[in-house]
């Protein structure tokens, strides 16, 4: 099929080259000249793994990219609105959703073709009918259903994981308001055998993705503050105690071999420093404000923002365990993503945890291996001082913290014990065995 992709941020672009791999003609479509250069020219405009490669092989054969919307939308038949939604601090600015619509309306008014339009912007649940239908229909000067398709089709792509996510999903949701809809969303993952596909109407397709975003983030809280009762009780290791809790067969199956399902939920059930990016924060908050606005209380989910929002300070509070201050002291800040995997700042932990040290006037040696660049975007202070490895970052500190789980931290205990070095090693997310180093602190001890 031909498919236009309006939008080429992290979501647009990973669409857009996934469907060109799947063999459909894709053109993606951004307002910003540079992004497009770079993109036909192969180069990604942002890091994800196996981005770059998945570009050159499809470029200039089923991939394009182009700033003219119009000639897209006449040149396919099916496009995907990827435009970003950002979250204003209350709930998501539907701006570039409501521009880029408009402008496919205008653009399908002149179309005499039936088309197919399908939003896949993270949009709280009424959004596609109650404002993209309307808009498409004022600048079209024609009807949903007679004359266009309109659908909801959420994506569940973790960063760093993108492409794997998108070549093997674990399920396909296709909001749409008709048949016809349906059957067009359909045929551009027709290439994805024996995938679970959910057709529904366009409303349940976005709560579906409010609300998978929103289980996994309480689960993330759930964890914590379950760690942090722990950690408080005293002689109990949360690690411990939620391996017992993920033992239940209703977590963990038992298969007909007596051997155990090992489901990847239980690492959303691991006490830590807090969940970032710019997903779970955005999508949970965005979620509480709509609930709100339609008369519901939101309790629980503001509980899981109002957890998260503490749980850096989590790591503080161990640093106090042996520290009265932190003036002067060294401290090493492992990882600065919120996850491994990717540069990502956006509400990673390590941003509240370095401005409380820096207020307390530490001395800061950070270093990870991707989000460098990023993090000198936020900070701006002469005190830390950035690193070029583990080992020249812990050289002479007084504490060690980790605060992204990069697997080559897990070197820290033989780095430490090799150059005879014994900081206090605070793990922000328990990826190091406790007895490794002399001087352990874990969130959830
Ligand atoms: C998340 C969802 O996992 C995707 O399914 C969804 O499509 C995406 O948001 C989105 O809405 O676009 P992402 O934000 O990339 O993806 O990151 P995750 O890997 O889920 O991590 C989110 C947070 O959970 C991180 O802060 C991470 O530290 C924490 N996490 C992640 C855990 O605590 N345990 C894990 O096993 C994985």
């Amino acid at each position: 099929m031909r498919i236009s992709v309006i939008g080429t941020g992290y979501v647009g672009l990973v669409s857009g080259v996934c469907f060109a791999e799947k063999g459909h003609e894709v053109v993606c479509v951004d307002n910003n000249d540079l992004i497009v250069e770079k993109i036909n020219s192969s180069i990604s405009p942002i890091y994800e793994k196996g981005l770059d490669e998945m570009l050159s092989s499809n470029v200039g054969k089923k991939l394009s990219a182009s700033t003219d919307l119009y000639k897209a939308i006449h040149e396919s038949d099916i496009s995907i609105l990827a435009v970003g939604t950002p979250y204003n601090g209350d709930e998501i600015d539907l701006k570039f959703v409501r521009d880029a619509t408009i402008q496919i309306g205008i653009a399908l008014r002149d179309k005499d073709s039936y088309h197919t339009v399908i939003v896949k912007s993270t949009v709280i649940p009424g959004t596609t009918d109650d404002l993209v239908i309307p808009l498409l229909e004022e600048y079209s000067n024609k009807e949903a259903g007679a004359d266009f398709g309109v659908g909801m089709n959420p994506e569940f792509l973790r960063e760093g994981e993108a492409i794997s996510d998108f070549m093997n999903p674990d399920r396909i949701v296709l909001g749409g308001i008709d048949e016809r809809t349906h059957d067009n969303m359909a045929e551009i993952y027709s290439g994805f055998i024996g995938v679970d596909i959910i057709l529904t109407n366009n409303k349940t397709a976005e709560m579906i993705k409010y609300t998978s975003n929103s289980l996994l983030a309480t689960l993330i809280s759930f964890s914590n503050e379950i760690g942090n009762l722990s950690a408080s009780l005293g002689g109990i290791d949360a690690l411990e105690v939620m391996n017992g809790v993920h033992l239940d067969k209703r977590i963990s199956p038992i298969l007909d071999d007596n051997k155990r399902l090992s489901p990847s939920i239980i690492s959303y059930l691991e006490p830590g420093c807090g969940f970032g990016g710019s997903c779970f924060p955005k999508d949970v908050k965005a979620l509480i404000t709509h609930g709100k606005n339609n008369s519901q209380k939101m309790s629980l989910l503001s509980a899981v923002i109002n957890i998260n929002d503490a749980q850096p300070y989590e790591i503080i509070n161990r640093v106090k365990r042996h520290f009265e201050n932190v003036n002067n002291l060294k401290i090493a800040i492992l990882g600065l993503a919120f996850k491994p995997g990717t540069d990502d700042m956006r509400e990673s932990p390590s941003i509240k945890i370095i401005n409380n040290l820096l207020k307390g006037n530490a001395m800061i040696n950070a270093y990870d291996p991707i989000a460098q660049d990023e993090a000198k975007k936020i900070f701006n202070n002469s005190n830390i001082n950035y690193c070029n490895s583990v080992i020249e970052s812990i050289d002479g500190t007084d504490i060690i913290i980790l605060l992204t789980s990069w697997p080559e931290f897990q070197d820290v205990p033989k780095i430490l014990k090799d150059n005879n070095l014994n900081p206090l090693v605070i793990d922000g997310r328990r990826m190091i065995q406790k007895n490794s180093v002399s001087r352990y602190e874990g969130i959830g001890i």
